[in-house]
């Protein structure tokens, strides 16, 4: 399931064509005039609110507000308390964030947010490479709340309903990479409106994985569902701002109409490679400037014009290495004057393995 070889393969591809995170604040020198205002006795302030009423100040580049921790020097809770967790305040990036990787047990990671913390939103969560917490209990974060929650490599095999509710509000980012998750609360997903990143690859869903549920994320830029060997139903439809969207390694064999309808310009990739699909309905997904499809290691045994000529038409681009196409007449259509073949990755081979680009396109003449 989890073989080192799908694991490199899915990584190559996603740092190919993924974008890595960048949460860059301005670095002007606007913050180094933060007012720090610890007290002779360690005692921490309030910064009068008009300190930053300045709506330049206010919200940055990244669309960030400047979190309510702002020029305190040590907003963190008292290390002694939260340990093994620890929190690390970056006064450049205004960014708190709390690294659990090291806790022992569900109970202590529970007790761990019983303690005293002085502000309640933090930037990043991170509880990586740890083998204790298999089950996400709701009200486990007890009111804190995250932007960017990054939980991989771990036993994890249960998120349980409502576990991140105290994250609706703010949660930009979910990583659930590489856990054992065979149960996640996909009801839950529609409660995130910031939601830009959603990753849950490399994980135990056998069952179904359903697609509505992503519906009207409009801040959904990457979806990456790959590795899970899962049955996914439903379509992907009403999420305008979606850039890519990683599928292969799933149990996909038809692919419907409106199955990838997003209404997003912005549509760059679209991957399915490693499934078992052995048909693709005309209309199935956006057409957009410049899309790359990828379909290698399918069941396509021929690439319909009604479905694909759409897709190239407008400069896309069709990657479909080792699929048993059989190349007769109803692949003729590649081979016409506007040479739309080009589109097709070099790598697509017919069912004998000659590659499509050999071909002799005099062959179809009699088509
Ligand atoms: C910010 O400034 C505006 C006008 O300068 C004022 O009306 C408003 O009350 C101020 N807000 C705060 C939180 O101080
Ligand atoms: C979190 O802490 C672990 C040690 O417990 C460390 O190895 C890891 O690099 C830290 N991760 C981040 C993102 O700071
Ligand atoms: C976590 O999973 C790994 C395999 O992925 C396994 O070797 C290890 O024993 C598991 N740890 C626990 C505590 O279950």
């Amino acid at each position: 399931m989890k073989s080192p070889t799908i694991k490199l393969l899915y990584i190559v591809v996603w740092s190919v064509s993924g974008k890595l995170n960048d949460q860059n604040p301005i670095t002007s020198d606007v913050y180094s005039q933060s007012k720090v205002r610890v007290m002779q006795d360690g005692h921490q302030d309030p910064i009068p609110s008009d300190v930053f009423n300045q709506s330049k100040v206010y919200v940055m580049q990244d669309g960030r507000h400047l979190p309510e921790y702002h020029g305190y020097e040590r907003p963190c809770p008292d290390a002694e308390h939260i340990a093994p967790c620890v929190c690390t305040y970056d006064s450049v990036y205004n960014a708190m964030d709390l690294n659990c990787s090291a806790v022992e047990s569900e109970e202590q990671l529970k007790q761990i947010f019983k303690a005293d913390f002085p502000f309640k939103n933090f930037n990043h969560f991170d509880i990586n490479l740890n083998n204790n917490i298999k089950v996400l209990e709701v009200g486990v974060f007890n009111g804190i709340s995250f932007e960017i929650i990054h939980m991989s490599s771990n036993n994890l095999s249960v998120i349980e309903s409502q576990a991140f509710n105290s994250c609706y509000e703010t949660a930009t980012e979910i990583n659930l990479w590489e856990n054992m998750i065979t149960s996640f609360p996909f009801d839950d997903v529609s409660l995130f409106p910031k939601l830009s990143y959603f990753r849950l690859s490399i994980n135990w869903f056998q069952s179904m994985i359903p697609a509505d549920a992503f519906h009207g994320l409009t801040a959904l830029e990457h979806l990456d569902l790959c590795c899970n060997f899962g049955d996914i139903v439903g379509t992907f439809q009403d999420l305008p701002s979606l850039q890519s969207i990683y599928l292969s390694y799933n149990s996909l064999t038809t692919i419907p109409a409106h199955f990838i309808k997003t209404g997003s310009s912005d549509l760059s990739y679209i991957i399915l490679d490693h499934n078992d699909i052995v048909s693709v309905e005309p209309g199935a997904f956006d057409i957009v400037y410049g899309l790359a499809i990828t379909m290698g290691y399918n069941s396509l045994s021929t690439l319909d014009e009604a479905t694909w000529r759409p897709y190239l038409e407008v400069g896309g681009v069709l990657l479909a290495e080792a699929n048993p196409l059989v190349c007769g007449c109803d692949i003729a259509w590649l081979y016409g004057e506007d040479q739309l073949l080009l589109q097709i990755g070099n790598d697509a081979t017919c069912s004998d393995g000659e590659n499509l680009r050999d071909l002799d396109p005099k062959i179809f003449d009699l088509c």
